[in-house]
């Protein structure tokens, strides 16, 4: 059961005080008949609530994977660049959430929902979720210091400003100036950081994926999907 003024701003555009007006100005009807009280408890499931001739019903929690372009942010305010939710043609698009951040110039794998036991399953540091990251390299990174950088991503790295050393991580090389790193942790700029901490500069970063959840690779930069029913069940 929920209050008819709430439904409204649930499952419309309206907010609650919109809805009040549209349920005083007749726009509203309940099982076929015109109503006007906005604390009229109904039943929603069941009952059929028409605004303006449209069918309302209740959105589930949602789960969208999205293909992050750069020049996009995840906060949730207006900033100087277009918003992640921005590119999410989906009704109370504010209301998703990213679930860990990207910076503005890190492209890939961004989920967003309004799920937050979900987010915080995929996010918490004590589920050590690996998440992978493609980083273009400023200084190629070959033989010796290749296998000492190797090495020193394994044991843990001591970041700038920080008490605590990485966790383990997987550090492997595509090519000299290409490198796949596998994080299980979020720490802020946290692979950037590391490859400064190796005296290197990422030019770029692209996340491929998050746990066994993989971007999908028929998503452009920009485009976006639902999860399915079992890549929600991964997390
Ligand atoms: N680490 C970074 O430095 N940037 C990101 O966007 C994600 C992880």
């Amino acid at each position: 059961m929920m209050r008819l003024d709430r439904f409204l701003s649930e499952t419309s555009p309206l907010t609650r005080s919109l809805a009040k007006r549209a349920l005083k100005n007749g726009e509203v009807t309940l099982n076929g008949e015109p109503i006007k009280q906005s604390a009229t408890q109904i039943d929603t499931d069941n009952d059929v609530v028409v605004l303006n001739g449209e069918r309302l019903a209740l959105v589930g929690l949602r789960y969208i994977m999205l293909h992050k372009p750069v020049d996009v942010e995840c906060n949730a305010r207006r900033g100087l660049y277009p918003r992640a939710i921005d590119l999410i043609d989906l009704p109370k698009v504010e209301r998703l959430q990213p679930v860990g951040r990207l910076d503005v110039d890190t492209t890939g794998l961004l989920l967003l929902t309004d799920d937050g036991q979900w987010s915080h399953r995929v996010t918490s540091p004590r589920h050590r979720c690996a998440k992978v990251y493609i980083a273009e390299l400023a200084e190629p990174m070959e033989g010796a210091a290749a296998e000492w950088a190797i090495g020193q991503v394994a044991d843990g790295l001591m970041l700038d400003g920080e008490e605590s050393p990485t966790h383990p991580a997987t550090l492997r090389l595509l090519s000299p100036t290409q490198a796949e790193l596998t994080i299980t942790e979020g720490r802020y700029h946290q692979v950037k950081r590391m490859f400064a901490a190796l005296g290197n500069h990422v030019n770029s970063l692209h996340r491929s994926s998050i746990g066994d959840l993989v971007l999908d690779t028929n998503l452009a930069p920009g485009e976006w999907r639902e999860l399915t029913a079992d890549e929600i069940a991964l997390f």
